[in-house]
């Protein structure tokens, strides 16, 4: 007989880790497992949720839309959910981003990105110019072209025979500084390398993708705002197109609706995912010039971008975003932003020189601290110590190697905040 069906676990090693918790209701800020536990999602489940779990605005307009048109292709067909989600991307997004390309997630609004810088320098006569720039610490997703991008890691190893090469160049990871530099003796000398790149074969180059601001999942590493823009100018002097992979940063996490806006940079192309539904169902959007999109259009059908999934642009997802953006516009959504990166900074400054500190770091609703450990990484024999002391204390937290961040829903409350800055701090005594 053959053995009955079991979930497959993300990111898990079922030979070592916890069995999963079984959770039963989400509500606020808060999980509920089923043996009578709650937790603060400390982490706003994988940076998706932004208002907190079960938002009744979110939650009757994807109702009333699956009562509507529950799911319609995109290809030939339009809807009014989707219709009034560009109208309310058009709004809040940087200006001289004008046409949107729905996908799934994150990682495919990624592929997508990629897919047409490529293919934008095809249609305009320049095939020559494919190679992509990333990042060191760089993360962009697990579907191939994703990792191909993202930095080298224990994730990808197995499949870098797969991987597509990339032009690597520094990120401006001022904490352990790849030029050797202190922020305070630094003119951003870490883009250099790019410089030096862009200048000696920028007719090869089609694109560099930057998380921007803030690297998340390489360490939550957050840069310079002159980094971006030093990142920015090169590409347009060197006519290589920006990608702005806004996945994480993207509405409100940074302090700004989207990390772009608080370093004032427009890149060429934008991914969103996570935050896009409010955290609530997936879907992703890449965004780009209409220089890009005129590229595509023609009567010669080779110009086309033949690139969609079965569920792009789905009605019930594209209503929940639509919801959360009047959020935005109802509810004092960015106060609530600058309340949480006030107290990340207030408590990050306390602990500061603690001797298991190496580093504190913060930008808008992320607060991360990087501990001192000798086998510095993902897999720091720390993390599960500290994943288990957060648990049992209340709080989600997943800890990167040793890196500990929170990243919560913007509704949590500062009382709730101050728990889980409380519990980092007791957390150091582990070190
Ligand atoms: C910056 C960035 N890009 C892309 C992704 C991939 O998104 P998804 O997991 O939805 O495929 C992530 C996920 O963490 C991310 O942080």
């Amino acid at each position: 007989m053959s053995p009955e069906l079991q979930i497959w676990h993300p990111f898990t090693q079922e030979a070592l880790d916890s069995v999963p918790m079984r959770i039963t209701k989400a509500e606020g800020v808060y999980l509920y497992t089923a043996d009578g536990r709650r937790l603060i999602d400390g982490i706003s489940s994988w940076w998706t949720n932004l208002h907190g779990h079960g938002h009744p605005a979110i939650a009757s307009a994807m109702a009333q839309q699956a009562a509507k048109v529950d799911h319609v292709l995109l290809a030939g067909f339009t809807h009014d959910a989707v219709e009034e989600l560009r109208d309310c991307l058009r709004k809040i997004l940087p200006k001289g981003l004008a046409h949107v390309f729905f996908s799934d997630d994150g990682s495919t609004a990624v592929e997508v990105a990629l897919k047409m810088a490529v293919q934008y320098w095809q249609n305009i006569g320049r095939s020559e110019k494919k190679g992509i720039v990333a990042l060191e610490h760089a993360y962009h997703g697990d579907t191939v072209g994703a990792m191909s991008v993202g930095a080298e890691s224990s994730f990808t190893h197995p499949f870098r025979d797969l991987l597509f090469p990339v032009h690597r160049v520094h990120s401006a990871y001022c904490y352990r500084c790849p030029v050797g530099k202190t922020r305070a003796a630094c003119d951003i000398d870490c883009v250099e390398k790019l410089r030096r790149l862009l200048e000696e074969q920028r007719d090869e180059i089609a694109a560099v993708i930057v998380e921007p601001l803030l690297q998340g999942a390489g360490g939550m590493i957050v840069h310079p705002v002159e980094f971006l823009q030093c990142v920015r100018k090169l590409c347009t002097e060197h006519g290589v197109l920006l990608i702005a992979d806004e996945v994480l940063t993207g509405f409100g996490r940074c302090g700004k609706m989207f990390a772009s806006d608080l370093a004032g940079v427009v890149p060429d192309l934008m991914c969103l995912s996570k935050g896009l539904t409010g955290g609530v169902l997936p879907m992703g959007a890449t965004v780009c010039t209409q220089e890009i999109h005129e590229a595509f259009v023609g009567t010669d059908r080779a110009r086309t971008f033949y690139h969609g999934h079965s569920y792009t642009g789905n009605p019930i997802a594209a209503a929940a975003a639509v919801a959360s953006c009047r959020i935005f516009e109802r509810e004092p959504v960015f106060d609530r932003i600058t309340k949480i990166a006030e107290i990340h900074r207030e408590r990050l400054a306390a602990i500061r020189n603690h001797p298991a500190v190496g580093d504190v770091r913060s930008i808008g609703t992320m607060a991360a601290v990087e501990l001192r450990a000798d086998d510095a990484g993902y897999t720091s024999k720390l993390r599960p110590k500290l994943y288990k002391f957060f648990i049992d204390a209340g709080v989600l937290l997943r800890p990167l190697g040793n890196i500990v961040y929170v990243l919560p829903p913007y509704a949590i409350l500062s009382d709730e905040l101050h728990y889980v800055h409380d519990r980092i701090v007791e957390s150091l005594a582990l070190c």
